[in-house]
């Protein structure tokens, strides 16, 4: 069946198809703190947390920070070194600077109120497509559709793209998340295919006797356990991603007391134990890295620590 056919079947059915999908998420629907939360500060930390950490993690560190930083305000009046260290555990260090610059916009621009609008909220630092529209659905709740990996895969099995195997074209989900989109309800909706993704429409093995989609899905039992995706290769240095480095480099810097420096000589055996003189450049360039990105301060020329 074409797409086009399979999405006027599916709209045919949708209201049966919204209705299971909510009716499973009354059940089987997983109790998250963020999904109680209206506050638009809650829940963006929320979704910055989720971006790139998985939800066990982030179940820890969400209390843990909300109680440190409460607020835009606190948050953008805060030592950026001690968001760093809040930030420990989280992984991928960028998303706190960039957090705590949106705090200031937020003050500086907005009076400490987050925008409403999409596109506002776009232009503000660390906040894309998929930021914007949860914030405005969880939050502000508008009704417009989200898409994420769980998301996009659910939906793009309930309804493949036309061509066999062919991946769908970013804008072409968007424009499917929004024609499921129930006229109400958007937001336990949106969390609803989220969890259906992450607990039942999984990537390696669905559990399709399980699914509330799967009288209407043609993906339905279809799904091979996939061969693990090739992982691009990504810098680094001994087959260790820089990425890793530059989370070791920042967790020493850490470690230290306020207003303590380390010297890069001592820094490199740190983060790379078995350190040698062949390694100086690559070590320069992920120190350089670091400092570009805000996130390290050189305080003379081989001393360095974390930000103010
Ligand atoms: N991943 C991203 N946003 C999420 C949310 N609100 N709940 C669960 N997992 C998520």
């Amino acid at each position: 069946m074409s797409k086009r056919g399979r999405l006027e079947l599916l709209s045919k059915h949708k209201k049966l198809l919204t209705s299971n999908v909510l009716r499973w998420y009354g059940k089987n629907g997983r109790d998250l703190p963020w999904r109680n939360e209206h506050d638009p500060y809650r829940v963006l930390l929320s979704e910055v947390m989720l971006q790139q950490t998985q939800v066990s993690r982030v179940l820890t560190k969400y209390p843990q920070f909300l109680k440190r930083f409460p607020s835009f305000k606190r948050l953008a009046e805060a030592k950026t070194s001690d968001v760093i260290k809040a930030w420990e555990g989280m992984g991928y260090n960028n998303r706190a600077l960039r957090l705590q610059k949106l705090a200031e916009v937020v003050l500086d621009k907005y009076q400490g109120k987050l925008p409403r609008d999409i596109q506002q909220l776009e232009t503000l630092p660390g906040i894309g497509r998929y930021t914007a529209h949860a914030v405005a659905c969880f939050s502000f709740g508008q009704r417009v559709p989200i898409v994420d990996t769980n998301i996009r895969r659910v939906l793009t099995r309930v309804c493949p793209p036309g061509g066999r195997g062919r991946s769908p074209e970013e804008e072409e989900t968007w424009t499917l998340a929004e024609s499921f989109l129930p006229r109400r309800h958007a937001h336990d909706w949106n969390q609803a295919l989220m969890d259906l993704g992450a607990t039942i429409c999984t990537a390696a093995l669905p559990k399709c006797d399980h699914c509330p989609l799967v009288s209407l899905c043609p993906s339905a039992h279809q799904v091979r356990r996939k061969k693990p995706a090739v992982r691009k290769s990504e810098p680094g240095n001994g087959g260790i991603p820089n990425r890793i480095f530059r989370g070791r480099t920042i967790q020493a810097l850490r470690k230290l007391k306020s207003r303590q420096t380390i010297a890069t000589s001592v820094l490199a055996f740190r983060i790379k134990p078995d350190f040698q003189s062949t390694d100086r450049r690559w070590f320069e360039s992920l120190l350089g890295g670091l400092e570009k990105d805000g996130l390290i301060r050189r305080v003379a020329r081989r001393r360095v620590s974390l930000p103010e």
